[in-house]
This record gives structure tokens, C-alpha cells and sequence, in this order.
């Protein structure tokens, strides 16, 4: 966690490793500089405006620079990040500028930064919601994980933010924003904590654990069935995707009921997470390189489950429902075999032609059992489901899939708002014969001559939703490993998480 202050000085009367400014373009080369800048030339640079034109700093997008000063008798760092032209870049680019500003920090080993935020007008949005994005992308881009690191080289995460410069009329709006910012980004952090962590490290049981402190300390209703229970339910996909495992698998139920005054009419959403916390293939054995990853493929899960946290804090005028399924897909004497058909919860059978398809068997159970107990207003699940997701999308955007326009709409609202995003793909009725079989009601895989491998496991799964208004998000691209984008490192990313949270914020009541 990141501790914030909020004050009305100037940053350069607080103490600090670092000094963030942001600069439009040419504003440094202008001759005027702001007054900010200002400020630091006057007491601790005299040369300034000379420095940056020597170092053709010019305050283009992106561009950053280093300048080391003596403030106190101590070495700190005077960190310029360019903004581009104020009006001409929307938020992600503060997002990412913001981002590397941080991260130069840190490359200098800085516990504490200062910064000024810049005007939120040139970035066409105000000032409660720039803050929240600033505590959540300062949050995210701190994120490391270094604990089976035996000898630390250097400080490796900010330990507090000075927001320096803050007018009273923004006081409320920025302390507002912060501190929902940080809850979001904690969150983000946590579960990408949970999906870095080594297979058998977070195990099925590990992770319900997880669960269970979450919603222990958000006063969240909570159910952890048992592996026992889950076949006595009849969950034959949850169950059986588990055979292969020496471990329990577990369905986990976390409930967040809203506190607003019109209670009774307030509606019901529920989430539903992939927790499949290592896929190995199963009897159908993925080959050694592709299951170098594969303890991202609890992703969807982590997702629903630190966005509950996170929901439990921030409080939503919705009823939120988050469901997860979590198991191990491994190969063993008792493991689920190419062949087998399968019974899930809501009746319906499946012939098991590869196990390595066992995304969609967990999650039927999951999306069945979340349709009778709960009849929501909508479901959204959320799962690295397929690999063919990335080949569509690459990794800068998840899969979203729905026959509801509305639903799809409002995904689209919470993806632009929160900087998680997505791109829809067709789930259009041709496809929906890609998942037949001759010996069951279903099959877990499909021909060839579809293609689109993402959009077919979407078919598999409205199997179980019924009529209830349903979205699918695929984040097997997102999830992992995304490049470039400077708020990430490499590994786990939290996809999933900013939007599902933003999704229950948004929802209209
Ligand atoms: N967890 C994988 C999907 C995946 C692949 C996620 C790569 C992230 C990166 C899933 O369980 C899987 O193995 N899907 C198969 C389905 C196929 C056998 C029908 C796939 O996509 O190859
Ligand atoms: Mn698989
Ligand atoms: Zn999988």
C-alpha cells in the first residue's frame, strides 16, 4: 500500500525523493514556464529553462527526463514527463505518463514522490476522477513481486505520494478520488499477487483461502463448498476437470449486498471467475512451451474475487455475486479421459473430446449453478478460456462476447472509464452448432471448419446461463505477459479486475 498525503504547498515544501512534473508540449521551451516549474528553478535551479532546451526536453507525449538537484544537502530527483498538447490526448495517455514517471522514480530507488496533478480539462475529464486513476496507475505500476527473491538490490517500490499544490476547491474531489484509486489498485495488485504466485504455491484450496480473508475483512457473505459437496451436487464438470488432482477443488460463493435506502428494488449482477490455478492439459498433455504459463489460468477467478474486495470498500447501489470454480487440471490414473461424458448441475451432459478444454467444464457448473440459486439480472463471467483469443486480439484487448447489446454496451462504458479493455467478438447464432455431439448434449471442442475458437467456447457456455442477460470475457491475451505498456511489468496483470469493478459502479438501478 501506498500512503497519501494531500496538501495545498507547493511539492517542493515537502520532502521527497523525487519531484514529478508534468509538462505540456513547448511549455518548456516557451519561455513561461509554470509555475511549478517556477518554483523550482527559483530555489534549486537557477539554469532550468537552459537544461531543457540542452537536453531537448520539449514536453512531447511520453518523453521523460531525469535532472539531479541538491535539496537539504540531499540528492533527489527532479523527474519531467511530457503530456503532449493539452486537449489532444485522453486519459490513458496521463495514465501511461503518469506511469513512467513513477517507474523513473523507482529506477532511482525513491521511497516518497511529490507531484503536482496536472489540469484535468487537458485531459477532458475532472478532478475526482483523475485522482482516482492516478492512485490506481501509481498503485499498479509499484506492483513487484519479489518475495522468493533471496538478496534485494535496491528499493524497489514507492512507499508514499505527496499530492502537492491542491486548491481547496479540489480538496474534497481529490481526496475522493484517491481514495478509491488506491482501493482499485490494491485490489488490481492483489490479484495479480495471487496469479504470480508459483502453481503449487496457490493451490484450489489456497485460493478459496484468499476468498475467505477477503470477504472476512469486507464483511462479504462468503460459501466454500467442498470437493464432497461438489460432487454431490452433481457438478460433473467442476468434479470431474478435478479427478486428476490430488487436491479438493472448490466452489466458492462470495455475496455483497448493497447498504443503499431502496434495498428491495436494487438489482442482482453476479460474476463468474476461471480458477484453474495450473493446466496442464490434463490427459490431453499440452506440450511443455505452452504450459510454461499456466498458472495464469486462474486469472478470471482472481479477478472476480479481488474485484469483490474492492466492491465491498467502494459500495455499489447493486447486489453483486461473485462465483468462482476452482480446481487443477492434471494428468493421473483417475484423471478425466478423451471420451468421457459428463453430467454438470443443470442436467445437461458433455462428451469430454479434449481435456485440455476444461475451462468451459468448471465454468458450467459455475454459470448453472449461479442461474438457479441467484437468478441475477446479468452475468458476467470472466476466463483465460481460450488460446485462440490471443491469436484474434493480441494483448492489449479481452475478448467480449454477448447477445445483449445493452449489456455489451455498458462492458464497453466500464472498459473505456477504468483503462481495461475490450473488443467484441460475434457470438452470432451460426456458430452455435460448433459445440454438437452425436453421443452427448454437447461436445468441449469443435471443427475445424468454424474456426474462431474463442466465440465456440462461448457457445459451450450459454448452454448454462438460460435466459438471464449474459456476457463472456475472454482475457486469455490480457491476463499474462502484456508488453510496452508501462503500468505493467512483465507477468500478471490483473486484467479483468478494473473493469468488473467498474461494471458494478456503472450499473444502472
Ligand atoms: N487455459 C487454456 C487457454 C489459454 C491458452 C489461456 C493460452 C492462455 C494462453 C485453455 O484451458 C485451453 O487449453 N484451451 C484450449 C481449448 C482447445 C483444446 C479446444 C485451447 O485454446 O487450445
Ligand atoms: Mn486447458
Ligand atoms: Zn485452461
Amino acid at each position: 500500500m501506498i500512503a497519501h498525503t494531500i496538501s495545498d504547498k507547493n511539492i517542493l515544501s515537502h520532502v521527497a525523493d523525487c519531484y514529478g512534473y508534468f509538462v505540456t508540449h513547448n511549455a518548456a521551451l516557451s519561455g513561461a514556464l509554470s509555475a511549478e516549474l517556477e518554483e523550482l528553478q527559483r530555489s534549486y535551479y537557477p539554469d532550468l529553462h537552459t537544461w531543457l532546451a540542452a537536453t531537448q526536453f520539449t514536453g512531447i507525449l511520453f518523453e521523460t527526463r531525469a535532472l539531479p538537484i541538491i535539496k537539504e544537502g540531499k540528492l533527489v530527483h527532479a523527474i519531467f514527463v511530457g503530456i503532449g498538447e493539452g486537449g489532444k490526448h485522453g486519459i490513458e495517455a496521463y495514465r501511461r505518463s503518469l506511469a513512467k514517471l513513477i517507474r523513473l522514480a523507482i529506477n532511482y530507488s525513491a521511497e516518497s514522490l511529490a507531484i503536482t496533478l496536472p489540469n484535468p480539462e487537458l485531459f477532458g475529464v475532472g478532478y475526482s476522477y483523475l485522482a482516482r486513476e492516478t492512485a490506481s496507475i501509481a498503485t499498479m505500476t509499484n506492483y513487484c513481486f519479489d518475495e522468493f527473491i533471496t538478496i534485494k538490490e535496491k528499493n524497489t517500490a514507492l512507499s508514499g505520494i505527496i499530492v502537492g499544490g491542491v486548491r481547496a476547491a479540489d480538496r474534497d474531489a481529490i481526496a475522493e478520488g484517491l481514495t478509491n484509486g488506491f482501493c482499485i489498485g490494491h485490489a488490481i495488485n492483489r490479484a495479480r499477487h495471487w496469479i504470480d504466485l508459483p502453481p503449487s504455491n496457490l493451490t484450489p484450496p489456497e485460493l478459496a483461502i484468499k476468498a475467505q480473508e477477503i470477504a472476512k475483512c469486507g464483511d462479504l457473505g462468503i460459501t466454500v463448498f467442498s470437493e464432497e459437496e461438489v460432487n454431490k451436487m452433481g457438478m460433473g464438470g467442476l468434479g470431474g476437470v478435478s479427478r486428476g488432482s490430488d487436491l479438493d477443488c472448490h466452489l466458492v460463493v462470495m455475496e455483497y449486498r448493497t447498504t443503499r435506502a431502496a434495498r428491495e428494488n436494487a438489482q442482482t449482477i453476479a460474476f463468474v471467475g476461471k480458477g484453474i490455478t495450473f493446466d496442464s492439459g490434463g490427459l490431453s498433455l499440452k506440450p511443455a512451451g505452452s504450459m510454461e504459463t499456466m498458472k495464469d489460468d486462474m486469472s478470471g477467478a482472481a479477478a472476480v474475487i479481488a474485484a469483490m474486495g474492492a466492491i465491498a470498500q467502494l459500495k455499489p447501489d447493486v447486489n453483486v455475486i461473485g462465483v468462482t470454480a476452482l480446481a487443477e487440471n492434471l494428468p493421473s490414473g483417475t484423471a478425466l479421459m478423451p471420451g468421457d461424458i459428463i453430467r454438470f448441475y443443470n442436467g445437461k451432459t458433455a462428451e469430454v473430446r479434449n481435456t485440455d478444454a476444461e475451462g468451459r467444464l468448471i465454468l458450467a457448473d459455475a454459470l448453472a449453478y449461479t442461474v438457479k440459486h441467484y437468478k441475477p439480472d446479468a452475468i458476467i463471467d470472466v476466463a483465460t478460456l481460450t488460446g485462440a483469443c490471443p491469436i484474434a486480439l493480441g494483448p492489449f484487448f479481452s475478448a467480449v462476447m454477448s447477445q445483449h447489446k445493452d449489456l455489451v454496451q455498458l462492458i464497453y462504458r466500464a472498459s473505456d472509464m477504468s483503462g481495461d479493455r475490450v473488443w467484441e467478438l460475434p457470438l452470432d447464432d451460426d456458430f452455435r452448432t460448433s459445440v454438437r455431439s452425436s453421443v452427448a448434449d454437447m461436445a468441449n471442442t469443435t471443427d475445424r471448419k468454424y474456426g474462431a475458437g474463442t466465440i465456440c467456447a462461448a457457445f459451450f457456455l450459454q448452454h448454462f446461463v438460460g435466459d438471464i442477460p449474459w456476457a463472456h470475457i475472454d482475457i486469455a491475451g490480457t491476463a499474462y505477459d502484456v508488453p510496452d505498456l508501462p503500468y505493467y511489468r512483465p507477468g500478471a496483470t490483473g486484467a479483468g479486475v478494473r473493469l468488473l469493478i467498474e461494471l458494478a459502479s456503472l450499473w444502472p438501478c
